[in-house]
């Protein structure tokens, strides 16, 4: 089996699903159940005996060890953090646990699993680290798309302490040979995705006739890939990736904040149109997050080239699954959005006045 950490979110929740139904192996699926983790995305694999769920922390040593003991995992597969930039700004120490030292004591739990295994388990183990295309900083408009080579500069707490884990793994590995894999990918979008990020909070909130709160002048650049793409090229890196390397996943699709939005209500507008009129009459301008990188972009030739990925989805086909996906799943997205939810949106949006730059 693998050990997967952070299962219960965003992207390790479609990945869990995913790897089940592609490749029948079992999952051992580590997860604290902060705000971000729900056992309702894996509602459809209660029954089946390949997951099996264990809710803990990954700074806990003594729990990552022994399950690391008793499950005997071929790979592990490292999600769990915490993942949104505006919660950094407003409360940074949750990440440089979670991201930095939570990062750095499954490290260590693992070298010594690792040291303990017999040869040819030795040879075949892995340990793949997900990280973010935000520890390469902020690129200017026409600047070449990130490489595996981009130096890294992050700008806001989130992509500090990922930035921190990604150097941790890469020492892992020079320094004691862990067999460790990196993989860096642009913003994802997709089933389960919690509506604090841009595209489901979009959707939520045009469905619930809210305010779409539009960051600055909306002109902020991100590249986006389908999460079921994000799942397929984690399995190749796995499989075929070389040790030590770093690989940037992307789905060449470089979009401006205001375009995405602007696509999302007019999906709306033909998918469940508002007798109020169009969506996009919600749009507000608030003030910008401080320290907002203005561009992300990936180069993503390196896993193509060597390990023969592309994305299935264009933007245009993943939005449109998206976007049904959350008309077709209300009751998902009505038990996500709890008290600490509510508080959450309280905290991010009632400070930011009306009327950013555009
Ligand atoms: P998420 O916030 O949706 O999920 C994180 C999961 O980790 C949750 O289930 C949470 O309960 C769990 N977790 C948090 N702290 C934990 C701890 N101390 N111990 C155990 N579990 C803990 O995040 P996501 O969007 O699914 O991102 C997953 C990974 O992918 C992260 O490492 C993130 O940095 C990276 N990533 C995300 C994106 C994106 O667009 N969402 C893009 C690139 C990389
Ligand atoms: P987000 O989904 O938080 O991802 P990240 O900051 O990791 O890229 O935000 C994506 C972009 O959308 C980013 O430029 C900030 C912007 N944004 C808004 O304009 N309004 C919002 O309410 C949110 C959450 C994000």
């Amino acid at each position: 089996m693998i050990l997967v950490t952070g299962g219960a979110g965003f992207i390790g929740g479609n990945f869990v699903l995913d790897w089940i139904a592609e490749t029948g192996e079992p999952v051992l699926n580590l997860d604290a159940l902060t705000y971000a983790g729900n056992l309702e995305t894996l509602a459809s694999l209660a029954d089946d005996e390949r997951h099996v769920f264990k809710r803990g922390d990954i700074c806990d040593r003594e729990l990552v060890d022994g399950l690391l003991q008793t499950y005997r995992p071929r790979a592990i597969v490292h999600f769990a953090a915490e993942s949104h930039v505006d919660r950094s700004i407003h409360g940074p120490g949750e990440f440089i646990r979670t991201n930095v030292q939570g990062t750095f004591t499954l490290l260590e739990a693992a070298r010594a699993y690792w040291n303990g295994l017999p040869p040819d388990a030795r040879a075949g183990f892995r340990f793949l680290h997900v990280s973010t295309d935000e520890v390469y900083g902020s690129l200017e408009p026409q600047a070449p798309a990130f490489t595996e080579r981009h130096p890294f500069e992050p700008n806001s707490p989130y992509s500090a302490s990922k930035a921190a884990s990604d150097h941790l793994v890469r020492a892992w590995y020079h320094t004691y040979g862990l067999p460790v894999l990196t993989t860096n990918c642009s913003n994802n979008y997709g089933p389960f995705h919690f509506p604090e990020k841009l595209i489901p909070l979009m959707i939520v909130n045009a469905l619930a006739g809210r305010p779409l709160p539009v960051y600055g002048d909306g002109l902020n650049v991100r590249d986006w890939l389908y999460v079921k793409d994000h799942c397929s090229a984690i399995r190749r890196v796995l499989a075929q990736g070389r040790l030590g390397e770093t690989y940037n996943v992307g789905g060449w699709n470089e979009k401006r904040n205001i375009d995405i939005v602007h696509t999302v209500c007019a999906l709306l507008d033909e998918m469940r149109p508002d007798p109020a009129g169009s969506y996009a009459r919600l749009i507000t301008f608030v003030q910008d997050r401080p320290g907002h990188d203005r561009r992300y972009a990936i180069d993503a030739s390196k896993i193509e080239n060597e390990l023969g990925w592309r994305p299935a989805e264009t933007f245009e086909t993943g939005i449109r699954k998206t976007i049904a996906w959350y008309l077709e799943n209300p009751g998902w997205v009505e038990h996500v959005q709890s008290g600490a939810y509510r508080n959450w949106i309280d905290t991010n949006y009632a400070s930011r006045q009306n009327g950013g730059t555009a």
